[in-house]
């Protein structure tokens, strides 16, 4: 049979994988949860594992997975409209829960129009493609998420370039070199770059994009992947816009499976680009969207993020972050200091990095290796995330066990 022969080339390649140390390995996997052990964050169970397991390494920035109103929204629509959409949009799939949660997330983000996907990467990949003409050149940070990298592969532009991170001087070296030889440039970007918390000066870089505008038959415009940044920073949780001041991105592209604590992705934006999204986007058109309940759910979510409420979670999650920042300081170690609640413990050296995880693994903490060659060697760090359900007393036991490793 041919998989047998298939069989012993694709060994061969994950026996490289491993080699080379990128293997990703078995995965955990998590067999329930304690939701609020002693007024503390949630503690995980692990198959195989003894203990109870405090997350350091969630995307879940306010805790919202486990809201019991989030939760009680997404049980009460499964009962009214059941599990799953049946069908894709144009096909009766869609449900009143997906328009309702479109028209939030637009007037959330100050924008005309969204159109949600069944995740961020999905909307990503099918954005980039409809907007791409045969004449088009996009240009990307070179640190971009792989949803980017490869909805560019996917756009089939006419030109591609990378610019050097966060870095706006080269970005409009780029834009000057193309003047006059493309119909459109789409400039595209992380938000917040979630390996290191760090993010664009995006005044900057609108303000040199326009003015370059007039030198490309379409102009120039701005794409934005903003996941790790909605409900994770900014006063009141509109991310990397709020905290730069600049509402001039022209589509935002975030994700409802982090800050959220639900699951899918969404466009925002003018209301023309959103209608021919809808009529000419793959991934739109021949995927199913998120269910209902799961549409109720982030609109729940939403909610809460957008009210007192959620001002007070982000105020609390922010100051956690400077109290985790401050405490890795007083015990001697080096951080990439920001506002946004992804911070990196810089080792710089695979080996302590990943004795460092494991150990504290031991001691029923999770946080993530980021070693070598995701990042250049010298750049290895532990990636912590802070989240609104973390007190001061998880944040002291972290602290605790990191001063303890020998
Ligand atoms: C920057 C960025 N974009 C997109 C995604 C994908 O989000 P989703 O799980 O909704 O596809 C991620 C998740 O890792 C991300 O970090």
């Amino acid at each position: 049979m041919s998989l047998d022969k298939m069989e012993e080339k694709i060994q061969k390649k994950l026996d490289k994988l491993e080699e080379e140390g990128t293997l990703k390995g078995e995965e955990l996997v998590i067999t329930g949860v304690e939701k609020s052990p002693d007024g503390n964050a949630p503690r995980y169970k692990i198959e195989g594992e003894e203990g109870s397991f405090l997350k350091m390494n969630s995307n879940s920035y306010l805790g919202l997975h486990l809201n019991e109103e989030v939760i009680e929204a997404e049980e009460e629509s499964s009962e009214k409209y059941g599990s799953g959409p049946g069908a894709v949009r144009f096909i009766h799939g869609t449900y009143k829960p997906h328009v309702e949660l479109e028209e939030k997330l637009a007037d959330f983000h100050g924008k005309e129009s969204c159109v949600i996907y069944s995740s961020a990467y999905a909307t990503m990949t099918g954005i980039l493609r409809p907007l791409t003409s045969n004449e088009t050149l996009i240009l990307s940070d070179e640190l971009n998420h792989n949803c980017i990298i490869n909805g560019i592969r996917m756009a089939k532009p006419k030109g591609k370039d990378i610019y050097s991170h966060l870095d706006n001087d080269s970005l409009e070296e780029k834009l000057q070199e193309a003047a006059g030889t493309y119909d459109r440039v789409i400039v595209v970007t992380d938000g917040v770059f979630s390996m290191r918390g760090d993010y664009p000066d995006l005044s900057e870089l609108v303000s040199k994009v326009r003015k370059y505008d007039s030198e490309f038959e379409d102009g120039v415009f701005t794409v934005m992947d903003d996941s790790h940044g909605v409900g994770a920073y900014g006063e009141t949780g509109r991310g990397t816009t709020e905290v730069t001041g600049e509402e001039g991105i022209d589509l935002i592209v975030s994700t409802m499976g982090k800050a959220l604590g639900v699951n899918g992705g969404y466009v925002v934006t003018k209301e023309t680009i959103a209608r021919y999204l809808r009529e000419t986007s793959p991934f739109y058109i021949y995927s199913n969207p998120i269910t209902a309940p799961e549409a109720e759910a982030a609109t729940k979510s939403l909610e809460i993020l957008d009210s007192e409420r959620g001002i007070s979670m982000l105020d609390h999650l922010s100051k956690m972050t400077n109290y985790f920042e401050d405490g890795l300081k007083n015990i001697g170690h080096e951080v990439i200091e920001g506002p946004h609640p992804v911070v990196p413990l810089m080792v710089r050296d695979t080996k302590k990095t990943r004795d460092m995880v494991d150990y504290l693994k031991e001691n029923e903490v999770l946080a993530t290796a980021i070693v070598y060659p995701v990042v250049p060697q010298g750049d290895e760090s532990i990636r912590f995330q802070i989240s609104a359900d973390h007190t001061k007393e998880d944040l002291d036991y972290v602290l605790k066990k990191i001063d303890q490793f020998e």
